[in-house]
C-alpha cells in the first residue's frame, strides 16, 4: 500500500458533527440491515410491501411510451421541463377519480408528486417545526416515519377505539414537548402495515378529534382500490367535504398513487387538498425538483385514461387469490397462542405471536434455517414497540409458495415455542 493511500485512510473525516440535527434520526436500523438480505436465492420473501410486477401491463406501457413519443409535437412536450402542479390532463383525471371517489374538486386542487411518498415529504417540511407533534397509528407505514422524523417531530400514539385520549390530552402532552400537535396521519385502507381499514365510525371519530385540534388530517391511500370483498368505506375527504362543502374549506389532504395499481416505475402520484395548500406545495415542489417528469406523467394519462379499471380488475383477481392463500395456510399451520388480522384489501397481513418472542431476533433465524423472510413489527413503531409483531406480505410470492412459506414459518414458531 502506497504511503499517500495509507495517510488519506488516516485522516478520514469523521462527518457526524458536521451534519445537520436532522441527520440523526436518518440512520439505518438494524431491522433495514437485516432487510438487506432478505433477496436471497431460496428464500421466499414475505418482506417486500411491493406489487407484483408479473401484474405491470407491459405491453400497455411500451405502448403508451411508443404514443408520447410518436410525433414529433408531444415528443418534445414530453421531453422538456413542465409545470410543477403537473401535466393538465393528467390533472383533469384525478379530479375525475376524486369525484368518483366523493370528493369534488377541480384541477387547481390536485398536485402531481414523484408518488405519494413525495407526497408525504412535502406535507411534513411544510407543517412541522422540531419538536412539533405528529400523531400516528402505532403501528404506521414506516416510510412515513422516515419523512416525518427528518423534521424532528415528537409522535404521539393516535388512538381512535378504546381510548379515553382527548383533544385536550393530546395538545397538554404537545406543549408539554415544546411544540404544538401539527397534523394526523392514517392510512385508511388496508393499511401499511395491518392490512386493516378504519371504520366509518373511526373516520368520523377521527374528523371530531381533528376538529376539535383544528389541525389536517393526511389521509394517504394508495390501496384504496386494491379491495377484494366488502364494501367500500368512503374517503375521509368525502366525508369532511358532506360536512364542510367544499374541497377549499377542508382539513383533509388526500395522497394518491399510481404504484399498486399500474407500477411504481412511473413514480407518479398526487395530492389532492385546498388550493391554499396546493399553492404552497407547488413551491416546495419547485424548489425540490421544478417537476415530475413530464414523459411519465403523459404515459400516466394514456394509461388512466385507456385501462385504470381494467388494470384494477386484474390486480383485484390476482391478489384475492394470494390473500386467500395466505390466510387459509395461516389457519391451517400456525399453532394456539398467534393471532392474526384479516384484510379486506392492500398487500399485508400482520401476525401477533405469542407474549416474549422477538420478531427482530426471529428473523435472522427465519431467513438463515426456514428459507422465508417478513418485517418485523417494530419497524412500524416509532418507538419500536410491540415486538412480538411481524409484517407479512402477500404479493410477491405465488399461490403454492405462499402456503409453503407460511407452513415453515408455523414450524418456526413452533420450534420456538418448544425451546
Ligand atoms: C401507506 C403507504 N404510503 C405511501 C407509500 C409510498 O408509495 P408510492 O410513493 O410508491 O406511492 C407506500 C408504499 O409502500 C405505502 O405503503
Amino acid at each position: 500500500m502506497s504511503a499517500e493511500i495509507m495517510s488519506r485512510e488516516a485522516e478520514t473525516m469523521n462527518w457526524e458533527p458536521r451534519f445537520a440535527s436532522r441527520a440523526a434520526g436518518m440512520r439505518t436500523s438494524e431491522i433495514r440491515d437485516l432487510l438487506r438480505v432478505v433477496d436471497q436465492p431460496g428464500v421466499t420473501s414475505f418482506a417486500g410491501g411491493i406489487p407484483d410486477s408479473a401484474l405491470f401491463p407491459l405491453a400497455d406501457i411500451r405502448n403508451a411510451y411508443q404514443a408520447v413519443l410518436a410525433d414529433d409535437a408531444s415528443a418534445s412536450r414530453a421531453l422538456q421541463y413542465s409545470a410543477s402542479e403537473g401535466d393538465p390532463a393528467l390533472r383533469e383525471w384525478i379530479v375525475g377519480y376524486m369525484g368518483r371517489k366523493g370528493v369534488a374538486c377541480e384541477p387547481e386542487n390536485i398536485l402531481i408528486t414523484n408518488d405519494a411518498q413525495q407526497g408525504l415529504e412535502f406535507l411534513c417540511k411544510l407543517f412541522l417545526s422540531a419538536k412539533d407533534t405528529a400523531l400516528v397509528t402505532a403501528p404506521t407505514y414506516l416510510g412515513a416515519l422516515q419523512a416525518f422524523s427528518a423534521y424532528e417531530p415528537v409522535y404521539d400514539d393516535l388512538r381512535l377505539a378504546d381510548t379515553n385520549r382527548t383533544a385536550l390530552s393530546y395538545r397538554d402532552a404537545a406543549a408539554a414537548a415544546q411544540g404544538a400537535v401539527k397534523f394526523a396521519y392514517v392510512v385508511p385502507d388496508f393499511s401499511n402495515p395491518t392490512g386493516e381499514t378504519l371504520s366509518l365510525q373511526a373516520r368520523r371519530d377521527l374528523l371530531r378529534l381533528a376538529g376539535e385540534l383544528d389541525i389536517p388530517i393526511i389521509e394517504d391511500n394508495p390501496y384504496t382500490d386494491l379491495r377484494y370483498d366488502g364494501e367500500d368505506v368512503p374517503a375521509i375527504q368525502s366525508l369532511d367535504l358532506a360536512n364542510c362543502g367544499s374541497i377549499n374549506a377542508s382539513r383533509v389532504i388526500h395522497c394518491g398513487s399510481f404504484s399498486k395499481v399500474f407500477t411504481p416505475g412511473l413514480r407518479v402520484g398526487w395530492i389532492c387538498a385546498s388550493s391554499a395548500i396546493i399553492n404552497r406545495l407547488i413551491l416546495i415542489k419547485q424548489a425540490s425538483d421544478l417537476n415530475s417528469s413530464a414523459i411519465n406523467q403523459a404515459v400516466a394519462v394514456y394509461l388512466a385514461t385507456q385501462l385504470f379499471d381494467e388494470q384494477v380488475k386484474k390486480a383485484r383477481e390476482s391478489y384475492r387469490l394470494k390473500r386467500d392463500a395466505m390466510l387459509n395456510a395461516l389457519a391451517a399451520y400456525m399453532p394456539e397462542g398467534s393471532h392474526w388480522t384479516r384484510p379486506e384489501g392492500g398487500l399485508f397481513v400482520w401476525l401477533t405471536l405469542p407474549e416474549g418472542f422477538d420478531s427482530v431476533s426471529l428473523l435472522q433465524k427465519a431467513i438463515a434455517e426456514y428459507g422465508i423472510a417478513f418485517v418485523p413489527g417494530p419497524a412500524f413503531f416509532a418507538d419500536g414497540r410491540l415486538r412480538n409483531t411481524l409484517r407479512l406480505s402477500f404479493s410477491l410470492p405465488d399461490i403454492a409458495g405462499i402456503d409453503a412459506g407460511i407452513r415453515r414459518l408455523a414450524a418456526l414458531v413452533r420450534s420456538e415455542q418448544r425451546l
